[in-house]
């Protein structure tokens, strides 16, 4: 039988990096992963943390006046925080400077070294520190700025130790070419074939300059390269290589490292490469989401447009930053944030065609049937294509959540919202509650409403995880009966359960208040 396990990771985050809305796509659509695999019945591990290591940190750490160590403490605080407050539900937060990751990390290093996959001998080239990236002269872009970010690189001449990337060039590509599905979406896997198959060099993995790092295990005057250090989190918070190794047995290998377009590279040849030399089995999926731009391009602190998550959410509550991200980034491509299209989307979407379904079903059902949901009678036309619309977005929006397409799978349900705010205005329910003759087919009608009602709440909640419970409070579903993807088959509202309004579930905004 298919063992029903599920491991999801985040990049672990820099702290010295100020929070924005295009992190928090990369939580969001993991925890959104995670919470349909669960109501698919899997067990499910999701990883987020901090990266705290490397000469950024350390630099940005100077900069504000304190230790190393007192900086990242303070930004791990307000990374986590965030999290939450975005109802993030990770299993674990691992933070590079803990000691089960540091002591694993060494492990990793001796048993390539072991391997006689590291060697020592003199780096001369460019580093980006921003990037935390090497880079050979040749790969620099005009005017000897770092390809991937543009800024100024650095001229590094230092000791270091090399691990024998190109050695694992051709099984790599080996693997590349055998597992369509290793690297996700498909544009990102040709780019990564042409990259490797252009050749692969060594990789620098030690720095002598600065000591904010897990010391080389053979040689205490280097430490570890920033980079070799952070992809290692996704096996040292399983317990890999420790007595206590229980989740590193049932996770691993990862399903997904869901990762930034900007560092599916170091995903895709470093991070294997480092395991095929230490003998692990590889992850089974790298996902590269896009980008979440401005109009006035990329999010930077230099450019000053940042957009702080935690102003949002103060503002708009987490759920409506939730739904925006992952139903207006397109899966895989890079989308656009406003202020106004969140707040079009929250009108729109969440309080015109899903808050006023849930009102306008529950305040007539309230209202003819005493408050008690009414029994369904004979099936007509308009009903039966309600019904068989929802199973089949039932099915439409797995097929996209399985492949982790939120922006499909929320259209899907949305145009199940849409038919069934059409169906009231076709069956007019206020018309038939005239007739004393039609109380029957007004009950067929409200039930199929609620149950849509149903449906929806429970098909979106993994974007919107607080809103099952509000619905549930109004038409009287037990909650326990209403949480799997099994629990979605028609007929789950009960006839006679106690129908109550409740408040409006997401408020509308607004829009002459924001700037278009
Ligand atoms: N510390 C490294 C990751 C190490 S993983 C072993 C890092 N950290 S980061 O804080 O700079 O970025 C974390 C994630 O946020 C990355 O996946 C990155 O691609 C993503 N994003 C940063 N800016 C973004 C947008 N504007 N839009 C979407 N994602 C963005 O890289």
């Amino acid at each position: 039988m298919e063992e029903k396990r599920f491991y999801i990771s985040t990049p672990i985050y820099y702290p010295s990096a100020k929070a924005h809305i295009g992190h928090a796509l990369t939580t969001v659509l993991s925890d959104a992963m995670v919470r349909y695999k669960k109501m698919r019945g899997f067990e499910t591990f999701f990883l987020t943390g901090m990266d705290e290591h490397g000469q950024k940190v350390a630099r940005a750490a100077k900069e504000a006046g304190k230790t190393p160590q007192a900086h990242v403490d303070e930004m791990a605080e307000m990374w986590s925080g965030l999290w939450k407050s975005l109802l993030i539900e990770n299993d674990d937060f691992i933070r590079t400077t803990q000691q089960r990751h540091i002591d694993a990390v060494q492990e990793i290093f001796r048993r390539i070294y072991d391997k006689g996959d590291i060697y020592l001998s003199e780096y001369e080239g460019w580093y980006c520190t921003p990037c935390e990236t090497f880079f050979t002269e040749r790969q620099l872009a005009e005017g000897k700025l770092c390809p991937d970010c543009g800024r100024p690189v650095e001229l590094v001449k230092e000791e270091a130790y090399f691990f024998k990337m190109s050695k694992y060039q051709d099984p790599l590509l080996e693997y590349m070419e055998r597992r369509p599905d290793f690297i996700q979406p498909p544009s990102r896997r040709n780019e990564m074939i042409n990259f490797v198959k252009s050749g692969l060099e060594d990789l620098s993995i030690s720095r002598t300059t600065f000591d904010w790092g897990i010391p080389v295990p053979v040689n205490s005057k280097h430490v570890i390269y920033v980079w070799f250090d952070a992809l290692s989190n996704y096996l040292t918070a399983l317990g890999w290589g420790t007595a206590e190794d229980r989740n590193y047995q049932k996770f691993w290998p990862c399903d997904i490292h869901l990762v930034g377009k900007d560092i599916v590279r170091f995903h895709t040849v470093i991070w294997p490469a480092m395991l095929l030399s230490a003998d692990i089995p590889l992850p089974k999926q790298v996902f590269g989401h896009g980008w979440v731009l401005l109009d006035s391009g990329k999010m930077s602190k230099s450019k000053g447009n940042v957009v702080d998550p935690v102003v949002l959410i103060d503002k708009y509550g987490p759920e409506a930053i939730r739904y925006f991200l992952l139903r207006e980034i397109p899966s895989g491509a890079d989308g656009y944030y406003a202020e106004i299209s969140l707040a079009q989307r929250i009108n729109t979407d969440l309080a015109n065609d899903f808050g006023n379904l849930v009102s306008r079903s529950v305040a007539m059902a309230e209202k003819y049937f005493g408050g008690k949901a009414p029994a369904p009678g004979s099936e007509e036309e308009p009903d039966r294509e309600l019904r068989e619309l929802a199973s089949e977005v039932v099915r439409e929006a797995a097929g996209f959540m399985d492949k982790m397409d939120f922006s499909g799978a929320l259209a899907a349900i949305f145009r199940l919202i849409g038919r069934a705010n059409k169906y009231i205005d076709e069956t007019m329910p206020w018309q038939l509650a005239k007739d004393p003759g039609k109380q029957a087919r007004l009950g067929t009608v409200l039930y199929y409403l609620l149950e849509v009602v149903r449906e929806s709440a429970l098909l979106l909640s993994p974007a919107t995880p607080l809103v099952p419970a509000k619905v549930w409070a109004q038409i009287g579903v037990d909650p326990e009966r209403n949480k799997s993807w099994d629990d979605l088959k028609w007929g789950g509202v009960q006839p006679g359960a106690p129908v109550r309004k409740g408040e409006n579930l997401f408020p509308r905004i607004e829009l002459s208040s924001l700037e278009a």
